[in-house]
């Protein structure tokens, strides 16, 4: 992030150089055997994320786990179906709303999720998954989050709704066009 990472502005970390475009597959795999060794111990049977920067870290995570990988569709607008759940995520950073759907198919009460994404913003694309897992009748783990935005509210929404969020980087702010983190003891 110090190397590669783009500060676009007191809000935003570009990170197109290993995660968001180019990526890097040595750090995804570390990315994953590290979410795997958080939550080795809960009986997950699904890695659940969202297309598209969601797919790699979380593919990882559950070829370190040895169980499938399950990625939400993102779509502006949708004709609802009856073999999809469906939830509605606004995005803070996009200012859009899009309907966010997984086949029946793939998940159910049977199962016990590990959400992974690549970012933790306002906390509404981790919101949403952790719905569609609640629909489908699914316990949800935790969530593992590659970059944490701690300036920003997503985690203490999660926390404070009883998620436990595990997340690699916390950025305490992207002030002074730079990248500072979370202390590690926070
Ligand atoms: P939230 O889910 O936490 O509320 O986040 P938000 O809607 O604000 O984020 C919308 C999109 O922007 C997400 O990607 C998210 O990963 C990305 N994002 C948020 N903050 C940053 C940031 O500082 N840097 C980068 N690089 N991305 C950020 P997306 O639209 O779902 O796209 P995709 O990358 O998965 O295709
Ligand atoms: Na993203
Ligand atoms: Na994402």
């Amino acid at each position: 992030m110090l190397r590669e990472g783009i500060v676009l502005n007191e809000s935003m970390l570009k990170v197109d150089a290993f995660l968001n475009h180019q990526m890097d597959p040595q750090l995804m795999q570390a990315i994953g055997t590290r979410f795997a060794e958080c939550f080795r111990d809960h009986n997950i049977t699904k890695v659940l994320t969202i297309e598209s920067s969601g797919i790699a870290p979380a593919l990882m995570t559950a070829m370190s786990l040895g169980i499938p990988m399950l990625f939400a569709r993102k779509k502006k607008s949708l004709t609802l179906q009856d073999d999809l759940y469906t939830e509605r995520v606004y995005s803070f950073t996009k200012q859009e709303t899009s309907d966010i759907t997984v086949s029946k198919r793939y998940i159910g009460p049977n199962d016990t999720v590990l959400i992974v994404d690549d970012f933790l913003a306002n906390g509404e694309a981790a919101f949403g998954l952790c719905r569609i897992a609640e629909q489908a009748g699914a316990r949800v783990a935790g969530i593992g989050i590659v970059i944490e935005k701690s300036f920003q509210p997503g985690r203490k929404k999660l926390t404070d709704a009883g998620y436990r969020v595990e997340s690699l980087a916390r950025i305490a702010s992207l002030g002074n066009h730079r990248v500072t983190f979370a202390e590690e003891t926070d």
